[in-house]
């Protein structure tokens, strides 16, 4: 970062974040964490600095299965069904899913392609063994890896695309207000430290973005831009030929995002549980992440022929898909149950996560994650 600052001046702050995260040597993705411990961990996880939906439980991989075999029905079960996991962390998720699918669709399963899209090739391995440790060995074709989404063939898939929490890792541009317009927030290094520049838009991708999605600030107010979530809509549209993507994230809608309440933005950095919002500590030691503005998603996919069907809160997909049934009889104290009340509540991850659900040459249909929404249509 310093070289690379020292011979083209400062980054912007989506840049800084790339090397921090996806630094081949150093990124925080790319790496166990080693600094100041005693044993190697991974990132995600409670040993970890944050947790995610599938660390916490399984039942959101369980409820994707039964939202997976109404998609199946809908496509007229096509050989191979395609399901494209993008961004999949230690394998958690995988794992879950494929073991529920041997127990309740081992025809579906017989069918199905499973294809992990993630960019660490650390977490890559982590997840190969983390599923073969679930699922024992795996029939021939059924999974395979590939680090970018941009490296399935254009048109090839049938099926569903999914991820959970990947754009929130996503670098972003990160913009201020003066007295009368928008800034760029740079990154400089300066008497050995890291600081904050501020200077104009660094590109028309950037200036275009602002213009598009109406990114209006109030004095001093910060906020951030998701170009690069903008970009990986597009190739997702193009890689799908027909079926549904299922992006599961915490963010607000447009509006909400820029809202002058939100003063400085939603950037946040996590090491071992603790929040901070300091990027300059710990670099490749502690992740960071920006919610996501799902308007600007919604947008982007509607500009490549990547269709609404819906958008609602992790609450109501859950409940949709038939949680309280499916937990049945489960002690009201065990772990399973402690987990997913977490993932239902109120005020946390039950409304702060929201499901964003778009198809591809398919007509609108009923689907039961969307049963009950918690928002009107056009709220994006
Ligand atoms: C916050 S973690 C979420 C992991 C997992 N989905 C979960 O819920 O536990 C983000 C994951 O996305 C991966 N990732 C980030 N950018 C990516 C990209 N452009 N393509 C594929 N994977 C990516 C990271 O390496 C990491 O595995």
């Amino acid at each position: 970062m310093v070289e690379e600052i020292s011979l083209q001046g400062p980054l912007t702050f989506a840049r800084f974040m790339e090397l921090a995260l996806y630094h081949e040597g150093h990124g925080y993705y790319m790496t166990q964490a080693v600094a100041q411990d005693p044993a190697a961990r991974e990132r995600i996880g409670w040993q970890g600095d944050f947790f995610t939906a599938p660390e916490l439980s399984p039942i959101l991989a369980k409820t994707l299965v039964r939202q997976v075999l109404e998609i199946d029905v809908q496509l007229g079960h096509p050989s191979p069904f395609a399901f494209i996991e993008m961004g999949c962390g230690n394998g958690s998720f995988a794992a879950d899913f494929l073991q529920y699918c041997q127990v309740v669709a081992p025809d579906f399963l017989a069918r199905l392609r499973y294809v992990l899209v993630e960019r660490s090739v650390h977490l890559q391995s982590v997840q190969a063994s983390q599923i073969q440790e679930v699922i024992g060995s795996s029939r021939d074709g059924l999974l395979c890896w590939v680090s970018s989404v941009d490296e399935l063939e254009e048109g090839s898939v049938v099926g569903v695309m999914f991820s959970n929490e990947l754009v929130d890792a996503f670098p972003v541009h990160r913009v201020r207000c003066g007295q009368d317009d928008l800034q760029e927030v740079l990154v400089d290094y300066e008497d050995g430290q890291f600081m904050e520049r501020l200077g104009p838009m660094s590109s028309s991708t950037v200036e275009s973005y602002v213009s598009q999605h109406g990114v209006r600030l109030r004095e001093g107010q910060s906020s951030e831009l998701h170009v690069v979530a903008e970009q990986w809509m597009i190739h997702v549209a193009r890689v799908l030929r027909q079926g549904i993507v299922i992006t599961v994230d915490y963010g607000h809608t447009g509006s909400d995002y820029y809202n002058s309440e939100r003063n400085n933005g939603t950037f946040l950095c996590y090491f071992r549980h603790a929040i901070s919002t300091n990027p300059f500590e710990r670099i490749g030691e502690q992740d960071m992440t920006a919610h996501v503005n799902f308007s600007a998603l919604a947008k982007a996919g509607e500009a490549c022929e990547l269709q609404k069907l819906g958008f609602t809160n992790l609450a109501n997909w859950l409940m949709g898909l038939g949680v309280e049934e499916m937990i049945g009889d489960e002690d009201p104290e065990s772990k399973e149950i402690q987990a997913l009340s977490q993932l239902l509540r109120p005020h946390g991850m039950g409304t702060t996560f929201k499901v964003l659900v778009q198809r591809k040459g398919l007509e609108p249909m009923p689907l039961q994650g969307l049963r009950y929404r918690a928002f009107f249509d056009d709220v994006l």
